[in-house]
């Protein structure tokens, strides 16, 4: 059994599982390009279908210029505490490629699989550095598209994050301060099943 981070499971899964979770207080303290680099560093060495690396980071850290565009792609609920954090970055997946051998447009099938594979791998490597990691799918992906010069045809965006140093929960506002807590999740025995679906 492994017990961290105000929650608990009976099998001894590595205490690091436990203490990634997504807060919203973030204390306004800038990141530095290296440390966010760093973070995006690991992502890059998620594992991919064919070794695809559909992923792409748009990034922008507190006090760029790159940092008003990106804040202001975020829903404004996300955006209330997002404000706070040091880096923004908006995840993009590839959705098609171009065959080598033929020249054929093809979709990319795990695109957001992987992706979503270079997310936790970019959460962990936050959470080493000190840091937390917060995704977030409340954003205008459209806007993002266009305004960040995606390429419409062949990218996707798939969420946002919003990367920062933790900060006192009472920094928050009320409605947000009761939400301030690592949360639960359901029982393995609802999630996982021997040899034949049983959900
Ligand atoms: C793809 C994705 C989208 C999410 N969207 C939002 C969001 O828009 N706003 C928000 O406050 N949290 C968002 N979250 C955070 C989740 O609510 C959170 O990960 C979940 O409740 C589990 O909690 P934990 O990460 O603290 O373990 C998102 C998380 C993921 C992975």
């Amino acid at each position: 059994m492994t017990t961290s981070n105000h929650r608990h499971t009976d099998l001894p899964i590595d205490p690091l599982f436990l203490d990634r979770w997504s807060p919203r207080a973030f204390n306004g303290d800038a990141i530095s390009e290296e440390m966010l680099l760093t973070i995006l560093d690991a992502a890059r060495w998620a594992p991919s279908a064919g070794n695809g690396q559909p992923w792409r980071f748009i990034y922008a850290r507190r006090g760029t210029e790159a940092w008003p565009a990106l804040l202001q792609l975020l829903d404004e609920g996300n955006q209330r505490w997002a404000q706070n954090a040091g880096a923004l970055i908006i995840l993009v997946s590839r959705t098609h490629s171009l065959s080598t051998s033929t020249g054929e447009r093809r979709a990319i099938y795990t695109h957001a699989f992987d992706t979503g594979a270079a997310w936790m791998a970019l959460a962990m490597q936050t959470m080493k550095l000190g840091l937390h990691a917060h995704g977030m799918g409340g954003l205008d992906r459209n806007r993002a598209m266009a305004e960040l010069g995606i390429p419409a045809d062949d990218y996707r965006v798939e969420a946002a994050v919003a990367i920062g140093r933790l900060a006192d929960r009472e920094t928050l506002p009320d409605d947000l301060k009761a939400r301030e807590t690592p949360s639960q999740r359901k029982p393995l025995s609802e999630l996982a099943f021997e040899g034949k679906f049983a959900g």
